[in-house]
């Protein structure tokens, strides 16, 4: 049985691949800061599909939990066959005046805590001849939009590295830049997300069972890449294409709208 190792696998986005991987028969470790958040969807992942789960409980801002994780990841006994760095938040603080500790914990746990992770992870996998890395980032990365758009534009990069660096090693490595999902994500960094009319939500929104099933679609095929949907996928494209000025008109109106 494959096993896949899911970071911030309580609520949202992680939850949502927790299920539909053990929908699909495989084996889970789950990690994040709430352990009985974690054990209820353990619980349930256990009884609705026989599934083994293990959950570990870690925050990712500390760097003795991401090692401890990465030596999981390296257990020759207990082989993981997928890892998903999923756990992230959002951080809108003005760059001016966010506390230095804000933007280290943001960069603690949405790009060094995958580095690690990924690392153990491609040295376990290149190891076998197989594997599957699958670094959540986001849309933002192609916006000037402040501390969340370069931590996830770093995060990206480093994917797009990765994937290279593993390239014929039977490693499949994959960047998802998913647009505006719905899930805690917004309710918890504070967020004004309703600054859409009801009506047009489902034109933004995408629901997270859909970037799951998308980001698991590329990594079959092979992509190092994927923007889950087309919408979001031209949207992306859109940003990288129209002139710098444009973009950072963009970026600041999106700024604006969050305030
Ligand atoms: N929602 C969106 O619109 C959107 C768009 C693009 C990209 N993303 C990205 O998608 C990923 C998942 O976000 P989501 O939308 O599912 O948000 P969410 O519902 O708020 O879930 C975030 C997850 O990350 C975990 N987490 C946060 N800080 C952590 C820490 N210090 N240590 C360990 N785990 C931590 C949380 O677990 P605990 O609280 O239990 O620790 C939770 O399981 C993130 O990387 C996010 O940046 C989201």
């Amino acid at each position: 049985m494959a096993t896949a190792l899911i970071t911030g696998g309580s609520v949202g986005l992680g939850r949502a691949f927790a299920r539909r991987l053990a929908r699909d028969g495989w084996d889970l470790v789950l990690a994040s800061r709430d352990q009985d958040g974690l054990e209820q969807v353990a619980s349930d992942l256990r009884s609705i599909h026989g599934v083994a789960v293990e959950v570990i409980r870690s925050d990712l801002s500390e760097r003795g939990d991401s090692l401890r994780l990465a030596a999981r990841l390296e257990d020759p006994d207990r082989p993981v066959d997928l890892l998903v760095n999923n756990a992230g938040f959002g951080i809108h603080d003005p760059l001016a005046t966010c506390s230095v500790e804000r933007l280290a914990r943001a960069v603690e746990v949405m790009d060094l805590a995958p580095a690690i992770l990924a690392a153990a992870a491609a040295r376990a996998m290149r190891e076998r001849g197989r594997g599957g890395i699958v670094n959540i980032t986001s849309s933002a990365a192609v916006l000037r939009t402040g501390a969340y758009a370069a931590v996830k534009a770093w995060a990206t990069v480093y994917s797009q590295s990765l994937a290279i660096e593993l390239a014929d090693s039977g490693v499949r490595v994959l960047a998802v830049m998913p647009g505006w999902i719905e899930t805690e994500f917004h309710k918890r960094a504070g967020i004004q997300a309703n600054a859409f009319p009801a009506a047009l939500k489902p034109l933004v929104y995408v629901p997270a069972d859909q970037v799951v099933d998308q980001a698991l679609e590329a990594l079959a095929k092979g992509k190092t890449t994927c923007v889950p949907t087309k919408r979001w996928a031209a949207a992306v494209w859109l940003a990288r294409v129209i002139p710098e000025s444009l973009n950072r008109k963009v970026s600041a109106a999106l700024t604006d709208s969050r305030t």
